[in-house]
């Protein structure tokens, strides 16, 4: 009986180090592009929902690893329409996943 409490107070306070751990690692609830890629912008800024992608996507859709970090697009055009964020890292999966409005300028740019 002793034992199983000792266990069972243990585990508990493993599974709370480990959630914490993974809650962590999940890196910002939204982030600020603009901001973070210094975008002389036009267009009213871009503030990412990053916690709710995760919600619908693996990490690995868009990080080289699980663990966040690098990611796997390659942003060096920042300027006009034609911008990378748009042709390379957004727009492509929002057309693959028919995203409702994915493309539209008011979803992102607000
Ligand atoms: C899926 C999200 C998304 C959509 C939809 C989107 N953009 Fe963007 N756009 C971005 C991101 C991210 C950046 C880079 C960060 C920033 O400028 O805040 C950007 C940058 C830009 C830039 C270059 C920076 C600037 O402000 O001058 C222009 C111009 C632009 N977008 C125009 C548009 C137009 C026009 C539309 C609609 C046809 C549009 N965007 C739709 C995400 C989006
Ligand atoms: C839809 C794309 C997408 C998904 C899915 C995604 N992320 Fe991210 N994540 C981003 C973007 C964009 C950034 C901004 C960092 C950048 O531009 O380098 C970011 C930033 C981060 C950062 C901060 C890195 C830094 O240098 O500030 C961490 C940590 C992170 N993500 C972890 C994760 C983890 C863990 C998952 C899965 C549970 C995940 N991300 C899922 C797109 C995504
Ligand atoms: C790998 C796929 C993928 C990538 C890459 C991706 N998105 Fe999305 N995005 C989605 C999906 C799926 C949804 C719909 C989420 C939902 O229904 O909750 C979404 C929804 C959104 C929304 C609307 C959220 C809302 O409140 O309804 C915004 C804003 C957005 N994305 C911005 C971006 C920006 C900016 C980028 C590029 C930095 C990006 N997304 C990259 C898959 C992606």
């Amino acid at each position: 009986m002793k034992k199983t409490t000792f266990s069972v107070t243990v585990l508990t306070g493993f599974l709370c180090i480990a959630g914490s751990l993974i809650a962590g690692g999940k890196g910002p609830e939204s982030i600020d592009l603009k901001a973070k890629y210094k975008v002389e912008a036009t267009k009213p800024a871009v503030v990412f929902p990053h916690h709710k992608h995760q919600a619908k996507l693996e990490c690995v859709k868009c990080h080289e690893s699980a663990d966040g970090g690098k990611l796997k697009f390659e942003i060096k055009n920042l300027t006009g329409v034609g911008n990378d964020f748009h042709k390379v890292a957004c727009w492509p999966c929002h057309k693959e996943m028919n995203v409702p409005k994915g493309v539209a300028c008011t979803t992102c740019h607000k």
